[in-house]
């Protein structure tokens, strides 16, 4: 079976990578011309919105997907016109757009921040009223890894924040003075089977992930997943997805949704029974789902913009390596590292150590 995807950076590389012992290849649609995923597969090398490169793509898969949500809706809709895209347009469109995004969490009584739209400096006191200070404001199109977002501290930070984001249509949302960030990622059949894997906690530093940590029987883990079930349910969805969720006290507030394989289930790779990769192969293709059990604690951290020494790395107990074969750039995501281990001591020191090799401020 051809599976296609709309993309081809490591996602779609790691995708490839689980489909091949199942007898799964991969054709990648993407406009660069050497993308890091393309020695995995067939490379059509074309835009997303050309017609004619669309059309050569689909002729040559069995189902096609993506393995990032800013996609163009005539591309997507053209997909699923030929029966080919898991999950639907509809999943994936409503993820591109933060105010769409979180009316559907309000609509399906999933709680979030308190938000407000601004289109226009008019909408300033009515938004401000909805979410106070301190908060975050944050374009509705095209954000990821923080970027699109401003601080906005005190009221009269809320003109030049908006500014500073180009005066775009945003969302103000209450800045949350959470505990721990954690995900849940998900898998769904065609079928209507659903799939959790353990809950990951998760790091950032400036709006990018760092470090994810599977947490075992976390008293967290039934709320996130009936919250993550109620979304797949209602999205009709088929494929992966993850949800991520600010902890405060006893509650889980939604923050967003990746329609998607998600770094911060990089862990599943190596830390459980079938990976978040092959899951989501399994489920657009219409095979039986993989267990989603973990195999021991598992610890995954982000190389970002430089590499240390790959010898420094394996230096480290268990240390699984995954070089995209990325160039490097400041702020870009090159590889990550996983640990796995029953024994927590060992787990400890051995993510210390990555951290330091890698750089992660506080970490120990
Ligand atoms: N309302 C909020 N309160 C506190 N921290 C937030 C809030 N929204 C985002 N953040 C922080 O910024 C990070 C990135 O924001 P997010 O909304 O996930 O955007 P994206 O991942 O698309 O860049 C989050 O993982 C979290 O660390
Ligand atoms: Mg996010």
């Amino acid at each position: 079976m051809n599976i296609g995807i709309l993309g081809a950076g490591q996602l779609a590389q790691m995708l490839a990578l689980a489909g091949y012992p199942l007898g799964l290849r991969c054709t990648f649609l993407a406009p660069e011309e050497a993308p890091c995923a393309a020695p995995l597969g067939r490379h059509h090398r074309g835009d997303y919105q050309n017609s004619a490169a669309l059309a050569a793509f689909a002729d040559s898969v069995d189902v096609a997907t993506a393995e990032f949500e800013h996609i163009a809706q005539v591309a997507l809709e053209g997909l699923e016109d030929r029966g080919l895209l898991a999950p639907c347009s509809e999943a994936i469109l409503l993820s591109q757009e933060r105010l769409q995004e979180k009316s559907l969490f309000t609509r399906l009584g999933l709680p979030t921040a308190r938000y407000a739209p601004i289109d226009t400096e008019a909408d300033f006191n009515s938004a401000l009223d909805v979410a106070g200070t301190p908060a975050i404001l944050k374009t509705r199109r095209m954000g990821y890894d923080g970027k699109g977002q401003a601080s906005v501290a005190a009221v009269a930070d809320l003109l030049p924040a908006w500014e500073s984001l180009g005066r775009v249509p945003c969302i103000l949302e209450a800045r949350v003075p959470f505990e721990r960030e954690l995900s849940v990622i998900a898998v769904r059949s065609r079928d209507g089977e659903c799939r959790v894997w353990p809950l990951s906690e998760n790091q950032h530093e400036a709006g990018i992930l760092r470090v994810s940590r599977s947490l075992s029987n976390d008293p967290m883990e039934g709320l996130a997943q009936g919250y993550c079930e109620r979304l797949l349910e209602a999205l009709n969805y088929v494929g992966v997805l993850a949800l991520e969720l600010f902890q405060c006290g006893d509650e889980l507030l939604v923050n967003e949704y990746a329609p998607r394989v998600h770094n911060s289930g990089h862990w599943t790779i190596e830390g459980a029974v079938t990976s978040q990769f092959e899951n989501h192969l399994r489920a657009i293709a219409g095979l039986p789902l993989g267990a989603t059990a973990a195999v021991a604690p598992s610890v995954m951290v982000n190389v970002i913009g430089q590499w240390p020494s790959a010898r420094d790395i394996l230096a480290v107990p268990g240390a699984h390596l995954h070089d995209y074969g990325k160039s490097p750039a400041p702020g870009r995501k090159l590889g990550h590292i996983t640990l796995v281990d029953h024994d927590a001591e060992a787990l400890r020191q051995g993510t210390a150590e990555l951290c330091r090799l890698v750089g992660v401020a506080g970490e120990g």
